[in-house]
């Protein structure tokens, strides 16, 4: 039908030939037919039991179909090029009644990293439901889905049937089968946690460190930043106490794309920076955990040992070769995060020299990140306003542009602080104000109190003015502590 139509047209008579039925309307017909039908398949698949009996109509509906195409054409290859379906090479044309049914289709197959189902025999009703059941049954976002199916296929003896990886285009990967940004943004941060805890663990074992993924997470993140910087900086709220080493280094690389991004890095010299933030503390991993987390304090070997993570960071860094020609910045980055302006703190220099914007940005976003998480080694944790008026007390420590920049980026209350406003209500800060002269009227999550009960939301921008008094609605009175007020920050980005 779709390579042989020209020749059934040439048999039709001239009436025929004119009519509707051309080879452009059969074949996208069948698209759309194949499409409902195993939409239908899919979610049937996902209600009943391969034996059940309501399954039965389907699957016959759908192999005749199939069968029928196979007859004529001897293949049919259902491919996925980013939001688009193809079959045997032919943009499917989404129509009014296979809407539902290619959105959900395309859905599936790219969350379960299919790019290609292929048939090139004809197929009888077992064949049909094993390869359904054992598609919809594959996890998740797993890579190689396509070859565990293929060999649980061939161990089945099914051999008409093949699957191929889906082709993932880097600057889309995170937002693959995923139309929320939020949703995007939540696994990308949780996934690069679990990336940077595996190069990590991996070096302690000393196993081969896979920084691809790494990589990858990275520009994930630069995609988002790029769209939304407040999605990825509402989740740095979470201040994961167990996995306090990797949950900051992801907080650090999300603060330092942010000051990055103001200063109209591009997308290249931006995944630079990620990657150099998230792997800033690598060096760590060769310090005891005892001595990290130690609430007294260091003995003089434990500090020595301390101050070397910026240089065996160094050293670690070159040695992960996937992560291809690293630029001198990014290991000067790493070795630089402890330097003060001034070029006081660790390590010693011999010579003096100005330090790198990114060894910069990197001490900033380091800095604020630390002094905002509660450890076991300090009894006070800051409140974020709190640690920004302290930064920006310590003269000789921060570039005194970059952390305007920075606070720019979070505002005078920045994202996650709790205020109480004159209404009496109380707002968790979700986005800071884009322009510099409402930096202090942020967009909050209200929570208001009435009759002894807590009700969150809705969201409200404090830069909205009433429209007959000309009044704002609404203004931040003073940032409150969370846990004297029993709010859970994190919940309001999650
Ligand atoms: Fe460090
Ligand atoms: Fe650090």
């Amino acid at each position: 039908m779709v390579e042989n139509g020209a020749k059934e047209i040439a048999a039709k008579t001239p009436e025929e030939a004119l009519s509707l039925d051309t080879d452009e309307t059969s074949s996208s017909r069948f698209g759309t037919d194949l499409i409902i039908k195993l939409h239908i398949l899919m979610k049937v698949s996902q209600i009943y039991d391969q034996r059940n009996v309501a399954l039965d109509q389907v699957v016959q509906g759908a192999l005749e179909l199939i069968n029928h195409f196979l007859e004529s054409e001897g293949s049919l290859a259902l491919k996925v090029i980013r939001d688009g379906m193809f079959i045997n090479g032919k943009r499917l044309k989404v129509g009014v009644d296979s809407y539902i049914g290619f959105k959900f289709v395309l859905e599936q197959l790219q969350k379960k990293r299919v790019g290609e189902i292929r048939i090139c025999g004809v197929l009888d009703e077992r064949m049909l439901k094993e390869s359904i059941y054992h598609l919809m049954n594959l996890s998740d976002g797993d890579e190689d889905n396509a070859r565990k199916l293929h060999d649980e296929l061939n161990r089945l003896g099914i051999k008409s049937i093949a699957f191929e990886p889906l082709e993932i285009f880097e600057e889309d990967e995170f937002f693959v089968g995923e139309t929320d940004p939020r949703e995007a943004g939540k696994r990308v941060f949780f996934e690069t946690i679990g990336v940077i805890k595996g190069v990590v663990t991996g070096i302690n074992k000393k196993q081969f460190i896979d920084a691809r993924k790494l990589k990858r997470m990275v520009q994930g993140a630069v995609n988002l930043m790029v769209k939304d910087e407040s999605i990825l900086l509402g989740l740095t709220t979470i201040k994961n106490y167990d996995e306090y080493t990797f949950n900051h280094c992801v907080n650090v690389a999300v603060y330092s794309l942010a000051i990055g991004r103001r200063l109209g890095f591009s997308k290249k010299i931006l995944a630079e920076l990620g990657i150099t933030a998230l792997l800033h503390d690598i060096g760590k991993a060769k310090i005891p955990k005892e001595i990290i987390n130690k609430p007294d304090k260091l003995d003089d070997d434990e500090w020595r040992l301390i101050r070397e993570h910026p240089l065996t960071g160094v050293e670690m860094m070159l040695k992960i070769k996937q992560l291809g020609e690293m630029s001198p910045k990014m290991v000067i980055g790493v070795f630089e995060h402890h330097l003060n302006c001034d070029l006081t703190g660790y390590p010693k220099l011999i010579r003096k020299k100005d330090l790198t914007l990114f060894g910069r940005i990197i001490k900033i976003a380091d800095c604020y990140d630390a002094m905002t998480t509660p450890r076991v080694y300090r009894n006070k944790t800051y409140r974020p306003e709190q640690a920004l008026a302290i930064m920006v007390r310590a003269k000789n420590e921060f570039d005194p542009i970059l952390l305007k920049v920075f606070i720019g980026i979070m505002g005078i209350y920045p994202i996650g602080s709790l205020v109480l406003l004159d209404t009496n209500e109380m707002g968790v800060v979700y986005e800071t104000n884009p322009d510099p002269q409402y930096i202090n009227r942020p967009k909050v999550i209200l929570i208001s109190q009435s009759e002894g009960r807590r009700r969150i939301g809705p969201a409200v921008d404090l830069a909205e003015m009433d429209g007959e008094t000309k009044h704002y609605e609404r203004n931040i009175a003073k940032a409150l502590d969370p846990k004297k007020y029993h709010v859970n920050i994190v919940e309001h980005f999650l």
